[in-house]
C-alpha cells in the first residue's frame, strides 16, 4: 500500500516544477517519513469494501497537509532535524520554509480537485474544518510554552487538535471516499482521533526518550521549549519539576536534569499508561465497526505500531 501511495504521490507531484518553490518541498518529502495519514486514508477505504483508489486524492491530501505543517512547525519550534535532515528553514531561510511551507498547502488542496463529486462537498467539509483546527493546536502549543497553569486537560485538548484530528479526518476522508454511510464515518473519526491522541503521547516521549538516529528530530526540544506536555505536567503536578533551577543551564544540562526529574516522577510510566487508555478506546471503536478478521487484525496491528514505535 506504501508503494502504491508513493506512485501516487510521485504522479501527482509531477505536474508541478521541482526547483524554486518547489525545491524545499521535494527535499521534505525525499524522506518519506511513516506516512500514516494517507496509509490510513487509503486502508479505511479498502476496509470499506471499495478499492483503495478511490481515496488516493484524500491520501495526497493529507500527507501533503501534514508536511506543510511540519516545515512550519519547525520554524515555530526552532528545530534542527526533521527525518535525519537539517530542517527546510536551516537548508533554505525561514522565508522560503514559510513560502513553500503556503505552497504545499495549496498543493493539497489542488489535490483534492481530483476527489468523486459526489463525496467532494463532504470532503472538503471535513478537510476545512481539520485545517483550522490543526492552526487551533498549534496556537495553544506555543501559547502554553510561556504558561505555568496549563492542567493535562489543557494539554489533552491541545494535542487532539494539533495532531489527533488529521489522522482522524484521514480515517473519515478514507471513509467518505468508499461511500460509507454517516455513522460509519463517524466511527472511524473517532478511532482515528484516539489513535491520534496516543500517537501524539508517544511522539512526546520519543523527544524525551526517543534515540536522534532513530527519530531523526533532536532529543530533548520540547524540554527547551518548555512544551507543557505530558511528561512535563506529571512532574509538575508532583512537585518534582526543577525548573527555576534549570532556567540558566546550558541546554545539555537543563535536559538532562529535567530528565532525570521526569523518570523520578514516574512521569514515563504515567505517560505510556495514559497512551495505551486511549489505544484501548481506539480498539473498542475498531470493535463497534465489525469489521472482516483480515481488516480488524490489520488496525489492530496499526494500533500497537503506533504505541510500540520507535520514530
Ligand atoms: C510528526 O508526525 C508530527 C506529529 C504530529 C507528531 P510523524 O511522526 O507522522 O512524522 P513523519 O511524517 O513520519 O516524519
Ligand atoms: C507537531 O507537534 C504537530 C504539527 C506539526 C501540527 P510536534 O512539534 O511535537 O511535532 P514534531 O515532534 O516536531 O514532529
Ligand atoms: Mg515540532
Ligand atoms: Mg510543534
Ligand atoms: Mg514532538
Amino acid at each position: 500500500m506504501k508503494d502504491k501511495f508513493c506512485g501516487g504521490l510521485e504522479k501527482f507531484l509531477s505536474r508541478f516544477p521541482d526547483d524554486g518553490l518547489y525545491a524545499p518541498i521535494r527535499y521534505l518529502l525525499k524522506i518519506h517519513g511513516k506516512r500514516i495519514r494517507p496509509l490510513l486514508a487509503l486502508s479505511v477505504c479498502k476496509a470499506e469494501g471499495a478499492p483503495f483508489e478511490k481515496a488516493m486524492p484524500a491520501a495526497i491530501a493529507v500527507e501533503l497537509f501534514h508536511n506543510f505543517t511540519l516545515m512550519h512547525d519547525d520554524i515555530m519550534d526552532g528545530a534542527p532535524l526533521r527525518r535525519g535532515r537539517p530542517t527546510v528553514h536551516e537548508v533554505y531561510g525561514e522565508s522560503s520554509a514559510i513560502l513553500s511551507g503556503d505552497a504545499m498547502f495549496t498543493l493539497a488542496s489542488i489535490a483534492l480537485e481530483d476527489v468523486e463529486e459526489n463525496v467532494l462537498a463532504e470532503i472538503l467539509k471535513i478537510y476545512n474544518k481539520t485545517s483550522r483546527e490543526v492552526c487551533e493546536g498549534q496556537q495553544l502549543d506555543m501559547e502554553f510554552e510561556s504558561q505555568d497553569d496549563v492542567t493535562i486537560e489543557n494539554y489533552l485538548e491541545m494535542i487532539r487538535l494539533k495532531t489527533s484530528v488529521l489522522l482522524a479526518c484521514s480515517c473519515a476522508m478514507g471513509a467518505i471516499s468508499s461511500g460509507a454511510s454517516k455513522e460509519r464515518v463517524e466511527i472511524w473519526y473517532r478511532f482515528g482521533e484516539k489513535v491520534g491522541l496516543a500517537f501524539q503521547i508517544q511522539d512526546d516521549l520519543l523527544d524525551t526518550f526517543g534515540d536522534e538516529s532513530i527519530t531523526g528530530k533532536k532529543v530533548g526540544g520540547d524540554i527547551i521549549s518548555e512544551k507543557k506536555t505530558f511528561l512535563w505536567l506529571y512532574t509538575k503536578s508532583k512537585g518534582m519539576l526543577p525548573i527555576n533551577l534549570t532556567r540558566g543551564l546550558e541546554s545539555t544540562d537543563k535536559i538532562t536534569q529535567i530528565t532525570s526529574a521526569m523518570l523520578d516522577a514516574g512521569a514515563d510510566i504515567a505517560a505510556r499508561e495514559k497512551m495505551m487508555g486511549y489505544a484501548d478506546d481506539a480498539l473498542n471503536a475498531l470493535y463497534r465497526l465489525d469489521l472482516t478478521p483480515t481488516h480488524h487484525k490489520f488496525f489492530e496491528n496499526f494500533v500497537s505500531s503506533v504505541t510500540e514505535r520507535t520514530s
